[in-house]
């Protein structure tokens, strides 16, 4: 399932290169989780899951929480509940459609609220618009002490951190994909002050990425 070797660029959530990119990234996730999930009980909503493999990866070391995944594009349903079965995981519920760019949508999640919320490598395959819809989203389910997670690489200050940071983002550009790209730390953070909202900490993670917390401000 995991490519050792680094695949050509492909962002479609089944794909060798999210299957490498996924393996690489997890760990590094999981330790900020193992210090930020929440301790007692709660309930866990990932945005854009893709094929599933971080949730159900997590899912085992947070018994006292409940995953639900998520995601625009049901073909990946599929291989979401093919890895809950695996992992033999009980505490991870079946897929629901959710697009961040369509509040219609969203209904799906009713009066449910999340203690936290993740998302992992959108950004930089998507416009920096689908800030606006993620906020809107989590502020409509995020519990009070909730926490949203966003994980990928980021520019900071219009700038890019490092040289590798800079050869990924233009890379992307290469594509001539509109919305490809490295987004800025300041765009999602104002998108997320429209929706009471703000950016609590920004943790350097492995490969110049970054974790970005955000919860009520
Ligand atoms: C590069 S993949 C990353 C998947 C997974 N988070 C990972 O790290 O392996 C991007 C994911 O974002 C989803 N996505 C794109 N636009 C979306 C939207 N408007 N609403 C919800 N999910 C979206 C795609 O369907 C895809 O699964």
């Amino acid at each position: 399932m995991f490519p050792s070797d680094k695949p050509q660029l492909d962002p479609y959530p089944l794909s060798p290169y999210v299957a490498w990119a996924g393996k690489r990234n997890r760990d590094p996730i999981l330790e900020v989780f193992k210090e930020r999930l929440p301790k007692n009980e709660g309930a866990v909503l990932e945005f854009a899951s893709g094929s599933g493999m971080h949730i159900n990866y997590f899912a085992p070391y947070f018994q006292h929480l409940n995953f639900q995944p998520s995601d625009v594009n049901e073909e990946v349903f599929e291989n979401i509940q093919q890895l809950t079965q695996q992992t033999g995981a009980k505490n991870v519920q079946p897929p629901i459609k959710l697009d961040l760019t369509q509040p219609g949508t969203w209904s799906v999640l009713s009066e449910k609220k999340f203690d936290a919320i993740f998302c992992i490598n959108l950004f930089q395959v998507a416009p920096i618009a689908l800030a606006d819809g993620i906020m809107a989203c989590t502020e409509s389910v995020l519990n009070d002490s909730g926490l949203l997670f966003i994980y990928g690489p980021f520019k900071v200050e219009g700038k890019y951190t490092t040289p590798s940071n800079e050869e990924f983002g233009e890379t992307l550009l290469s594509y001539g994909v509109p919305e490809w790209g490295l987004k800025d730390i300041a765009d999602i953070t104002k998108a997320a002050q429209k929706h009471g909202l703000a950016l609590k900490d920004k943790i350097d993670m492995p490969s110049n990425n970054f974790t970005l917390i955000y919860g009520w401000a």
